[in-house]
């Protein structure tokens, strides 16, 4: 685990906004789901919509995980990254043409979650293997937009529609070797995601889906952002599917490969975002600490009310006051955190935002031209520079030169 000195010793070098990964946390992360998730022939298809970084796609390739892409941009960085396009699983979400035929000339397995895809796919590459993803018709997740499940959702095909999508498949020749759902991000308990991974194989059978070679159950792994939160019970979940599963297969009459999609539960706690304090305001009501970021580097508290933990590394003192943490942007919502009880900020702080691994650095953008900051993943002992961030004048220069027609 990297300590506050270290963070503070690295900030020195790098500057701030910095983000700062730990590799090896999420090395240990990897293996803690490997280890739990005891059925044979499991697989970890690392979700990399979570955080793209190359190096971080090296080291979970190491590690031995295979990739969840999304869009043919995801496809196309795995693959230059080194990911095999048989470890490679591309979960089409609402593709044009165009990039249809981008993904499939690479040769990766399309995973297909919309009847209309399923039928445009079949047209354009009639015999070839395609994954389908259904809907689980599970309610879950941390919030209402990351919930994937349930009647409302524009994801997966219905169980119902099950037919159609056979009918879909013969036409085409299409064979169907893979089964996927996904129910949600921040799933809490073992026993929603266990709803969905029953629903999907209750209605599998070896007559209509005799090509059938895996079974993907999507990523929604809980990890703690508050302090009084606790991870799933990984260690119930990994032996109920897996017993599950096992039976399953024994059912089915073959031995199915078992899938999953993580995504912050690998990298969500590895990464600090360390930005400094560079002023302080008191109003009628409230201390505003104010620091040099804003939500186009992080965005989750912003965009989902998600509560980051925040660390004052410059102050440690247990005499607390209560802070709202605003950033650089122009824009009254620009915020990390309210009403939160810190040791006392003062100017030049340096404040640690926690939890910055999963969709923070891959959901950031440069709003009022700020370029995003640098990374750095700190390795068995070793600090390394992964990403340079731009320089304001690199950054305008970037843009000029792509406005040049
Ligand atoms: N598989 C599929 C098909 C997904 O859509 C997702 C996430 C995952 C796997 C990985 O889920 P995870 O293990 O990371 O929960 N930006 C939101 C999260 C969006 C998740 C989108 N899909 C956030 O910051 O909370």
């Amino acid at each position: 685990m990297i300590n506050k000195e270290k963070l503070l010793e690295i900030s020195k070098k790098y500057g701030t906004p910095l983000y700062i990964y730990d590799g090896d946390l999420i090395k240990e992360q990897y293996s803690k789901l490997k280890k739990n998730l005891i059925y044979s022939k499991t697989k970890i298809f690392y979700a990399m919509k979570a955080n793209y970084n190359p190096s971080i796609l090296k080291l979970l390739k190491e590690e031995g995980a295979s990739i969840d892409a999304v869009s043919p941009g995801d496809v196309l960085l795995a693959l230059e990254v080194g990911f095999e396009k048989e470890n490679i699983l591309f979960t089409a979400n609402r593709i044009t043409e165009e990039e249809m035929h981008l993904v499939k000339s690479k040769g990766v397995l399309f995973n297909i979650g919309s009847i209309y895809d399923l039928e445009s796919f079949g047209k354009n590459y009639p015999n070839s293997e395609v994954c389908i993803r259904f809907n689980p018709m599970v309610v879950a997740g941390e919030n209402d937009q990351v919930i994937t499940g349930g009647e409302n959702s524009k994801f997966g095909i219905f169980i119902d529609e099950k037919e159609k999508v056979l009918e879909i498949c013969e036409e085409y020749g299409l064979k169907i070797v893979g089964v996927h759902e996904h129910t949600g991000s921040g799933i809490p308990e073992a026993v929603q995601m266990m709803e969905g991974v029953k629903n999907i194989l209750d209605f599998l059978n070896k007559e209509d889906f005799p090509d059938l070679r895996f079974v993907d159950f999507g990523g929604g792994f809980k990890v703690p952002y508050k302090p009084e939160e606790k991870e799933m019970d990984l260690e119930k979940f990994g032996k109920e599917t897996s017993h599950l599963f096992e039976e399953f297969c024994k059912k089915f009459g073959k031995e199915l490969e078992m899938y999953f999609e993580p995504g912050k539960f690998l990298v969500s706690e590895s990464g600090h975002l360390l930005v400094k304090v560079v002023d302080i305001k008191r109003t009628p009501k409230k201390l505003l600490a104010g620091v040099n970021s804003g939500f186009p580097q992080l965005i989750r508290p912003m965009f989902y009310r998600a509560y980051h933990e925040i660390d004052n590394l410059s102050n440690t003192n247990n005499e607390k006051k209560k802070y709202d943490i605003v950033g650089n942007i122009c824009e009254s919502g620009d915020c990390f955190a309210w009403d939160r009880e810190l040791p006392e900020i003062r100017e030049g702080d340096l404040l640690d935002i926690r939890n910055a691994g999963a969709y923070c650095y891959a959901m950031g953008g440069q709003y009022n031209l700020r370029p995003m900051p640098p990374e750095v993943l700190v390795l068995e002992g070793k600090v390394e520079l992964i990403r340079k961030g731009l320089t304001t004048e690199e950054m305008i220069e970037k843009i000029i030169e792509e406005s040049k027609t």
